[in-house]
This record gives C-alpha cells, structure tokens and sequence, in this order.
C-alpha cells in the first residue's frame, strides 16, 4: 500500500497505519520516499495514457509518499482495500480511510493493491530487493 503525499503533508501516515494494525495486520516493510515519474510509469503501467495520467503523476511526485508492505491472513489486499474504501471518497462510506478523510478523486490518499497478483508485481517494483 501507499500513503499518498496529500496524507503524508497532512500528517495521516500514522493515523491510516494505526488502522491496518488494529485490524491485526502487520507492517512488514515501509519507508518514506519520493516517487519518480520512471517508477510511476511502472507502478501505474495499465493507467498510462488516461486523461488523468499527467495529473495522477504530478501529484504522486511532488512529494514524498509512505510505501509499505502490509502482510496478513489469505487475501489482505482485500482487507487492506475494504479498509480504504472506494476509489473516489466522494462516495467511500464512513468508517473508511478515503470516507473519514478524503474528498477528492485523485487526491484520494492510499493506494491498495487490487490483487495478490498486483501486490507481487508492485511489492517488486518498490522493495526489489
Ligand atoms: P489508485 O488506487 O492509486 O489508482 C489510480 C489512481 O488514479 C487513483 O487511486 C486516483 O488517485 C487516481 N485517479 C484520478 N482520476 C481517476 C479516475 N477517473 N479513475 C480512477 N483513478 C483515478
């Protein structure tokens, strides 16, 4: 997962991982970096090219987000996601980190991967190592 750079200046990091871990999740791998555009590209491979691409990576760049590795039970992206709420916190229902402190669709303060195939692919990309 990402905390997003809205919620790393708006002082959430500690508020949005407090809530993993009282699921019972663990925080396996994190560290607070500034993204580029290259490994934007890579992380958002099936985004590129969508009218909100140029701004989607403007935003993600301008400063530094928080990236971890959250590990669980079978499926935690999925538990990680319900967590978040929708993608748009216009409509992620109270209760949810987009539904609590978000309003804007690409300001949307996380990122969840959307699948244990995604979470491979993406955990690759930002711990390689
Ligand atoms: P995320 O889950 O990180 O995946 C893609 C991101 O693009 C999304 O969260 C939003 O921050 C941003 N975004 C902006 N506009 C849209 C849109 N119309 N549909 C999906 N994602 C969008």
């Amino acid at each position: 997962m990402i905390c997003k750079p809205d919620a790393v200046e708006r002082g959430y990091v500690g508020e949005i991982l407090s809530r993993f871990e009282r699921k019972g999740l663990k925080i396996a791998r994190a560290e607070l970096r500034t993204l580029d555009s290259t490994t934007l590209a890579q992380h958002y491979e099936e985004h590129v090219g969508k009218g909100f691409y140029d701004e989607l990576v403007a935003f993600m760049s301008r400063s530094p987000a928080f990236v971890a590795v959250i590990e669980g039970p079978e499926d935690t992206f999925a538990m990680v996601r319900t967590l978040m709420g929708s993608t748009n916190p216009a409509v992620a229902p109270p209760g949810t980190i987009r539904g609590d402190l978000g309003s804007e669709m690409t300001e949307n303060l996380v990122h969840g991967s959307d699948s244990n195939e995604s979470a491979e692919r993406e955990i690759a990309i930002f711990f390689p190592e």
